[in-house]
């Protein structure tokens, strides 16, 4: 508890400072590098994706989605910058297990079909909302702790995640899932 000085009022602050709470500012850092981790990873797996997909709109979706997870990863390393800390990765579970799911899901469908198509935007949605999810969080908590520039920086990359997802949505609703559906 902070000590007040009698006879003055005190002074309320609508922005906390970002000295305040160590343990939270230190999750916040934390739920950045596992970020890290899973931007990078996706880096490495997105061509798998593409190389494995067939539809035109769907390999031209991911491929445009990877060059932008490559602006997610230089976005979050300003991030660590601003934050006065190193860019280190911390191992993401999470989006480890998700990524490996859409792997065997390439696995165990017929390469050319639309079957394999609809199984890469399962998995890719997962993707998605794993990062809609990490990234809307991260965006409250930035706030929460006055990081207002922090906050503007990964609401950028938000957005871009919604729209992938909205995208694959899309791609799914109007051609593969009917394609996928007339498959043998
Ligand atoms: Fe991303
Ligand atoms: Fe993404």
């Amino acid at each position: 508890m902070k000590k007040q000085e009698s006879g003055t009022e005190p002074k309320l602050s609508t922005k906390p400072s970002t000295t305040s709470s160590p343990a939270l500012n230190e999750l916040f850092t934390d739920g950045i590098r596992d970020l890290y981790w899973a931007e990078n990873h996706l880096v490495k797996n997105l061509p798998k994706m593409i190389s494995a997909a067939t539809a035109p709109a769907l390999v031209s979706a991911i491929e445009s989605h990877l060059e932008e997870t490559k602006v997610h990863v230089s976005r979050l390393e300003q991030i660590f910058e601003l934050l006065g800390e190193k860019a280190i990765a911390k191992k993401c579970d999470a989006m480890e297990g998700i990524t490996k799911e859409g792997e065997g899901i390439v696995e165990e469908t017929e390469p050319g079909t639309a079957t394999r198509d609809v199984g890469i935007i399962l998995a890719s949605q997962k993707v998605e909302h794993y990062e809609i999810a990490s990234y809307g969080g991260l965006v409250q908590l930035a706030s929460t702790l006055g990081l207002t520039d922090v906050a503007a920086i990964l609401e950028k990359t938000l957005a871009e995640e919604k729209s992938a997802d909205t995208k694959l949505s899309a791609i799914a609703e109007k051609e593969i899932n009917y394609k996928a559906a007339e498959e043998a």
